[in-house]
């Protein structure tokens, strides 16, 4: 049985289908990537999840036990525990406290919880730095801070939104070895993460979003040497952004003409297409479409500079 279980989830904010009928699962001990442009609803996924957003329709099981419902708390009692793609360390706390603040999941206990945050400190490498003040860290040790506090929950599945997103180069292999090291260990992970070489590298399986939909989920080899589900995409995006873009110009011509006769407009005042919801939702689907296009091409011209296998 699966440990995570995700079926036909969706969740509109107003106009946007940030996740749109998005269905995967996650086997114990798997590492899945989790790709997609700007905007595609990766961290709505891991919202919805891990309880921070309400899904507007479908289903969030572990081992096969409906947590659709649950609070963050709740679900983090379960053994699932998450990064956030905006750090937000306690920043007056050391760096010790804010990994006890993920400890007292499990314990009341001052002293257990001092103990699991040391240990956990010591798991991302940060053990020397624990009477530090959480503000005084660079970026790439914040990462490391967040997974301390993640980890000090006990958790069987870690979801880490962006681990790599916002370091300096020099800093991502030794995130990438923890990631490893933290798998190795036995912990099922979901990863986001927007460099291709590493996501490529670490998952198992990939899941690629856009729009709010899952258009692949495949293992890494597949995605890069054989992307139809990728190219299946491409040909519809192009088709949906021309679609958009044009029905935009309708859309706004129309608008204005409506909006020009209701309020006497003159022939030289600017055309108020915000007031067009439809017009509104019409060109983000189109920008982001295109988003989209660029970013998966990406990933498709470099499957065409490698080796076919054997
Ligand atoms: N709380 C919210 N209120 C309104 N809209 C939201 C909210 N959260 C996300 N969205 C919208 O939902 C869509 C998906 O956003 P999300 O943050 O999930 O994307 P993402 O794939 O994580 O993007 P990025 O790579 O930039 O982090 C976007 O259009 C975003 O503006
Ligand atoms: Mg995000």
């Amino acid at each position: 049985m699966s440990l995570l279980g995700v079926s036909g989830l969706t969740k509109r904010f107003g106009g946007v289908i940030a996740n749109r009928d998005v269905s995967f699962a996650v086997a114990p001990g798997e590492l899945v990537g989790v790709i997609g442009p700007n905007g595609a609803g990766k961290s709505t996924l891991f919202d919805l999840v891990t309880g921070f957003q309400r899904a507007d329709a479908g289903r969030v099981s572990l081992d096969g036990a409906d947590v659709t419902r649950l609070r963050p708390d709740e679900i983090a009692q379960r053994g699932v525990a998450r990064t956030f793609q905006k750090l937000r360390p306690f920043s007056d706390m050391t760096v010790l406290e804010n990994v006890m603040v993920g400890a007292f999941l499990r314990t009341a206990e001052v002293a257990v919880a001092r103990e699991a945050a040391h240990h956990a400190l010591a798991s991302v490498g940060l053990a020397d730095r624990a009477d530090a003040h959480a503000r005084g860290l660079s970026t790439g040790q914040r990462k490391r801070l967040e997974l301390a506090r993640a980890l000090a929950t006990r958790p069987r599945l870690l979801l880490l939104d962006e681990v790599t997103g916002g370091v300096d180069q020099a800093t991502i292999p030794g995130l990438v070895r923890l990631v490893r090291e933290l798998h190795a260990s036995g912990l099922a992970l979901v990863v986001i993460e927007h460099n291709m070489r590493v996501i490529m590298e670490l998952a198992q399986r990939i899941v690629a979003l856009q729009l709010g939909e899952v258009i692949a989920d495949a293992p890494p080899s597949e995605i890069v040497r054989n992307p139809r589900e990728l190219q299946r995409y491409m040909i519809w995006a192009i088709g949906a952004s021309m679609v958009a873009l044009s029905g935009l110009q309708w859309l706004g011509r129309r608008g204005c003409f409506a909006i020009g006769s209701h309020n006497k407009m003159e022939k030289n005042d600017q055309c108020p297409t915000e007031k067009f919801d439809g017009a509104i939702d019409t060109s983000s689907v189109g920008i982001r479409a295109e988003v989209g296009i660029q970013y998966f091409s990406e990933i498709l011209d470099s499957s065409s500079r490698q080796p076919s296998p054997a």
